[in-house]
C-alpha cells in the first residue's frame, strides 16, 4: 500500500494522471489557489460543466471532465475550513479524501492526484492535514484495489518535507 503513494513538488495542473483533485469551494465556480489554476488550464468547459453540478458539500466530491488539463478527470472536493479543530474539520477533510476516493473508484480511474487540501486559504495546518491525508488514503487503497497510485502534489519544499516524514512514520 504505502509503495502506491508518491510525494512531488510542483503545479498539480501539470500531472498527467487520470484524475487530479481540486481544493475548490461549495460553488465549484472556481478561485484562487489551486482551484484557480485548475480552472486557468482547464479552459471554459470545466466551468460550463461545473455550473450544471449544482455545487458541492463540505467533505463531498464530484467529477468533471478535465478538458485542457493533461488529466483525463478533475474531481472536485471542498475542504473544511480550519477554525481551531474543535469544529468537526478533521471529520470532513478524511471526508474530502475518503469521497474522492469513491467517486474516483466509480469512474475507472486508476491514478490520481491530490493537493494539500485545505491548508491554504482555509487555513488547515498542515502537519494535522497530510497525517489525515496519508491515513485515509491507506485505507482507502486497500478497499479499492483498482487505484494502483496516488500522487501528493505539494507546492513548497516545507510541504514536500512534512509529507515525506509523516509518510516515513506509518
Ligand atoms: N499545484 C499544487 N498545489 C497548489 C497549487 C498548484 N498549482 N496552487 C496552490 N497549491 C497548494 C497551496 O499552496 C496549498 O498548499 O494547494 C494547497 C491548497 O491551497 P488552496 O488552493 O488555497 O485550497 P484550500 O486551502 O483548500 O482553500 C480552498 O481557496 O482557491 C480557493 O476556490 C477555492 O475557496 C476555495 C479555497
Amino acid at each position: 500500500m504505502k509503495e502506491q503513494i508518491h510525494l512531488t513538488l510542483g503545479d498539480l495542473t501539470r500531472l498527467k494522471v487520470d484524475a487530479i483533485v481540486n481544493a475548490a469551494n461549495k460553488s465549484l465556480l472556481g478561485g484562487g489557489g489551486v482551484d484557480g489554476a485548475i480552472h486557468r488550464s482547464a479552459g471554459p468547459g470545466l466551468l460550463e460543466e461545473c455550473q450544471t453540478l449544482g455545487g458541492c458539500e463540505t467533505g463531498d466530491a464530484k467529477i468533471t471532465k478535465a478538458y485542457q488539463l493533461l488529466a483525463r478527470h478533475v474531481i472536485h472536493t471542498v475542504g473544511p475550513v480550519y477554525r481551531g479543530g474543535h469544529s468537526g474539520e478533521a471529520l470532513k477533510l478524511a471526508s474530502c479524501y475518503r469521497r474522492c476516493f469513491e467517486v474516483a473508484a466509480g469512474s475507472n480511474i486508476g491514478s490520481i492526484a491530490f493537493p494539500s487540501i485545505s491548508t491554504g486559504a482555509y487555513g488547515y495546518p498542515v502537519g494535522e492535514a497530510c497525517r489525515i491525508a496519508l491515513t485515509i488514503s491507506l485505507e482507502q487503497l486497500a478497499k479499492f484495489t483498482q487505484i494502483e497510485s496516488v500522487v501528493f502534489v505539494t507546492f513548497s519544499g516545507k510541504d514536500l518535507l512534512t509529507y515525506a516524514r509523516q509518510l516515513a512514520e506509518m
